[in-house]
């Protein structure tokens, strides 16, 4: 009896709302069956348009079916642009006459059925809301849900900012991001605007000025990541106006360490304290220790180590204390972190350094050159190479220049004028010795004579004014020696030619 007594008031309320539908959408539906009519015959009462409508059908197909209304997918993502007309759908299978939608947006009602109840939304006859205009406020998480079984569809939708960078496709607009060594990686900024926008990009303050295709579509594309890629990418909308959306990401790059020292041959002397120089860089952080003949070396009273900082890269400082001459021969400097380890390879000797060049004048055909050479021993001996470009054979200068020193430690300045035959491309090198031995070759010193006079003063100017800094008698202690020697008169020792000149420098 009751149950008669209910389903008769289901079909009642039924055919109510069925009614009122019909009412509610009589002019676009007559259009539209007017003309389906004619071409096609549907099975279906209804000829509107399909299964959006399903609530509309007559009462009597589904009323007491039984089954539920579901969701095929009942969690959804948009992802929508500022300005966007967005339609956010509520498209459920097996809805009945009886149902009811509700709309929320996380716990608000925004609208009941196709009345909307915020004026952000309008509600929609096939029970989809639509938003106008879409701005980053109407993000969120969107609820569709169908009474009275409140079965629930959850809608996120997100709208960009103005501007967004995007990294391998992920939004990372100001945020950081950590590249590994080697990685391969793309930044691409978009934005959301007018198309008369022109993206602009930054590195570390520097305006990026990528090919033409890449900056087109605002993407940077980093091949190989290294430590050079670290830094602040800054993204810029012109749109033209005054405030131009605008975007970072930090990149922060992990690479194995960059070990190198600017000593490679060290000379020292017997019963003396040697230095070796380890500099290095790495992210994230390194340890740092010395090897010989494949030991690694313990702190000792032999052996110290001093760690400072310099010019941007970390140095490792080992101290030998008492040399003999088991100490000589060759350090590893090795350093490792995270990603990897490398080494820098040090050769302790009683021989003199590599000489490193100077300077030089010119002077027509005549050519004064300086180099700078370590040796706490007196040097006895230097000799120079120079040839011109195409020549095999390299033409030598051989001057003994024994001088007594009473000195223990020092640098050494080796000053020699040539008269060179040709004007061309030249090459000069030196290496001297010392009571222990023959230092290596200094590396190739390429200058040119020019074909007229007035442009010897132009070469002159090209000399790199670091090139001492560079070469390595370099850092602290080094650089403060070399200007010291660029205050005395050149060649104020002259002797055949070539001089040997005894500066009182200790280090
Ligand atoms: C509901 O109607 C709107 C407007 O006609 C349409 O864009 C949308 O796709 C419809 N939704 C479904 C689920 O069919
Ligand atoms: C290397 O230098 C950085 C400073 O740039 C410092 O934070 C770090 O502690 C140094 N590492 C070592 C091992 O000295
Ligand atoms: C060697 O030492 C003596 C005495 O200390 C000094 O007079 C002389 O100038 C020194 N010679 C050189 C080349 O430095």
């Amino acid at each position: 009896m009751i149950k008669a007594r209910d389903s008769t008031w289901l079909l009642l309320i039924c055919l109510l709302i069925g009614q009122f539908y019909v009412l509610c959408h009589g002019s676009p539906i007559e259009e539209e069956t007017d003309y389906q009519g004619d071409d096609y015959d549907y099975g279906d009462t209804d000829g509107d348009d399909g299964d959006n409508l399903e609530g509309a059908d007559p009462p009597e197909n589904q009323d007491l079916s039984g089954s539920p209304p579901y969701f095929d997918q009942t969690e959804l993502r948009i992802e929508a642009k500022p300005g966007d007309d967005v339609i956010l759908n509520c498209d459920a299978r097996n809805f009945q006459i009886n149902n009811a939608v509700m709309w929320y947006k996380g716990t608000t009602i925004i609208a009941n059925g196709q009345n909307s109840v915020s004026n952000r939304v309008e509600g929609m006859k096939n029970n989809s809301i639509l938003l106008r205009g879409v701005t980053s406020h109407d993000s969120g998480e969107y609820n569709c849900a169908i009474l009275p079984q409140n079965v629930r569809q959850i809608t996120t939708l997100r709208v960009g900012a103005r501007l967004s960078i995007l990294c391998d496709d992920r939004d990372v607009t100001d945020r950081s991001q950590t590249f590994r060594q080697g990685d391969h990686h793309k930044l691409e900024c978009r934005t959301y605007l007018s198309a008369e926008t022109s993206i602009k990009w930054s590195f570390n303050g520097q305006r990026v000025e990528s090919s033409p295709e890449d900056t087109a579509d605002g993407i940077i594309v980093l091949d190989n990541v290294d430590e050079m890629n670290a830094g602040v990418y800054q993204c810029l909308g012109d749109d033209g106006s005054r405030d131009p959306p605008h975007g970072m990401v930090t990149i922060d790059v992990h690479y194995s360490p960059k070990v190198s020292t600017h000593r490679h041959h060290v000379n020292t002397e017997h019963g003396g304290t040697a230095e070796m120089y380890c500099n290095y860089r790495a992210n994230p952080i390194a340890i740092s220790f010395f090897i010989k003949d494949g030991k690694t070396l313990q702190l000792s009273e032999k052996y110290s180590i001093k760690n400072s900082f310099h010019n941007g890269h970390n140095r490792t400082t080992l101290i030998v204390k008492d040399v003999d001459v088991g100490d000589l021969g060759e350090y590893l400097c090795h350093v490792e972190n995270a990603i990897g380890s490398n080494e820098a390879k040090i050769h302790l000797s009683y021989d003199p350094e590599t000489p490193q060049f100077e300077d030089m004048t010119i002077d027509g055909t005549k050519v004064t050159m300086h180099w700078l050479v370590r040796s706490l021993q007196p040097l006895s001996e230097a000799m120079l190479d120079y040839k011109l470009t195409g020549s095999y054979t390299w033409s030598t200068v051989s001057v003994l220049q024994t001088q007594r020193h009473n000195q223990t430690g020092g640098i050494w300045k080796i000053t020699h004028q040539l008269d060179l035959p040709a004007r061309g491309l030249w090459h000069a090198r030196v290496k001297t010795r010392n009571t222990q031995g023959w230092s290596n070759f200094s590396p190739d010193h390429d200058f040119r004579l020019a074909d007229d006079d007035a442009s010897n003063e132009l070469i002159d100017m090209n000399l790199p004014p670091d090139q001492i800094m560079r070469a390595g008698i370099g850092g602290s202690v080094g650089g403060g020696a070399a200007s010291a020697l660029q205050q005395l008169p050149a060649g104020s020792f002259f002797l055949a030619g070539l001089s040997v000149l005894w500066l009182r420098l200790r280090l």
